[in-house]
């Protein structure tokens, strides 16, 4: 079993954060979403791994995860030079996977209980084709599955607008090597995409054997600012940010301290948070669900439900909400204690008066 990560596309709804870091490589709870999606496929004890990227991010992606020997992973980089649909991703991937059986992940997809369970139920069953389903609230903005009455799958439509059911297509497929044929069959879609939607559904045509598995855990799709925001808030209440870094819990009102290698001093924490190293922290009030990357200094302000990257400087008196802040940006009030929303790219500055 080998494994595609599929990290190309535009990110364009995650502008204007997106021009300058690929949104698998925002951090969440200090850890890249994409790392977290490597972890998951380490723990099924996948090794061999080849990660979809595009000529715009493919550097940021190869630097920030290497060989990936640190997840005890093989990683290969497969460079699509358009993005042309999850469909044409496996196609530029076809001398990497030969002729194994392969699980597709979407780079920005994350998973309660990784894939470790869709894996077992591959392996008993035997089908071509294995999607993971995910009931949702508005089935429009995804792929959806029609089941029959035995659960059988017998539909699968990319965004429709007019849903027959509430089923959304998960990022994380298996497939045998019958999904190359099927590939070769379809044609683009409406969005001039070759759709990963149509083949399976071309594999059903074909008689073959397409099952369903029902995530009842949670789903992050990280495609937008909130949901990257959703995202950390999940990860963080979760207990699964990033180890290695600081992760504060249970302090209330330190006055004084030191934790891990960050400093706080007159701070108010509020589980749950996580602070790398190198924070210096006073005189401010941080959480719930906060994420401050390394070195990030916060002086006089409160923040809440947001994502500082490194290397931010925030100078109070500020209240600082749902915000997703790019590295290295300066934020300073003077004097007025204004509530800000931002969404900024990397080396932002803003100065209130
Ligand atoms: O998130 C689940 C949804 O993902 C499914 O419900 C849909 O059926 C499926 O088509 C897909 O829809 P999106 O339109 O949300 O996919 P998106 O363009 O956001 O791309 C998902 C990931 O795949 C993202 O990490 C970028 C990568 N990608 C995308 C395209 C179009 C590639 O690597 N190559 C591509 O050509």
């Amino acid at each position: 079993m080998k494994a595609i990560v599929l990290c190309a596309g535009k990110g364009t709804r995650l502008r204007p954060l997106a021009y300058s870091t690929p949104k698998h490589l925002i951090p969440l709870g200090n850890r890249e979403i994409l790392s977290y999606v490597l972890l998951q496929i380490a723990e099924a004890g996948i090794r061999d791994v080849g990660i979809v990227i595009s000529p715009d991010n493919g550097a940021q992606i190869r630097g920030a995860i290497g060989n990936g020997e640190n997840l005890d992973l093989e990683v290969r980089y497969i460079t699509q030079e358009v993005p042309g649909g999850l469909a044409h991703a496996v196609k530029v991937s076809r001398d990497f996977l030969g002729d194994s059986e392969f699980l597709m992940f979407l780079g920005d997809n994350l998973i309660e209980g990784g894939v470790a369970p869709l894996l077992a139920e591959f392996a008993v069953r035997k089908p071509d084709g294995l999607v993971l389903l995910k009931a949702v609230e508005d089935p429009r903005r995804f792929g959806v599955a029609e089941l029959d009455d035995q659960g059988r799958v017998v539909r699968l439509v990319e965004k429709p607008s007019e849903p027959k059911s509430n089923l959304a297509l998960v990022g994380a497929y298996l497939f045998t090597p019958e999904v190359h044929d099927a590939i070769d069959r379809i044609g683009p879609s409406w969005r001039g995409e070759l759709e990963i939607t149509d083949a399976i559904q071309n594999l059903l045509d074909m008689g073959k054997m397409v099952i369903s598995y029902e995530l009842k855990g949670w789903w992050l799709d990280t495609g937008t600012k909130d949901d990257i925001l959703d995202a950390n808030r999940v990860l963080l209440s979760s207990g699964s940010a990033v180890q290695g870094n600081t992760v504060v819990s249970g302090l209330a009102s330190c006055e004084m301290g030191v934790s891990g290698d960050a400093t706080l001093s007159g701070c108010e924490i509020v589980d749950p948070v996580s602070v790398a190293q190198g924070c210096l922290l006073e005189n401010c009030r941080i959480g719930p669900y906060v994420s401050l990357g390394a070195g990030v200094t916060i002086d006089g302000a409160t923040i809440t439900n947001s994502i500082l990257m490194e290397g931010t400087h925030i100078v109070g008196p500020l209240v600082v909400e749902d915000s997703i802040i790019g590295s290295r940006s300066l934020i300073r009030g003077e004097g007025s204690n204004v509530v800000l929303r931002l969404f900024l790219d990397n080396d932002s500055s803003v100065v209130l008066r």
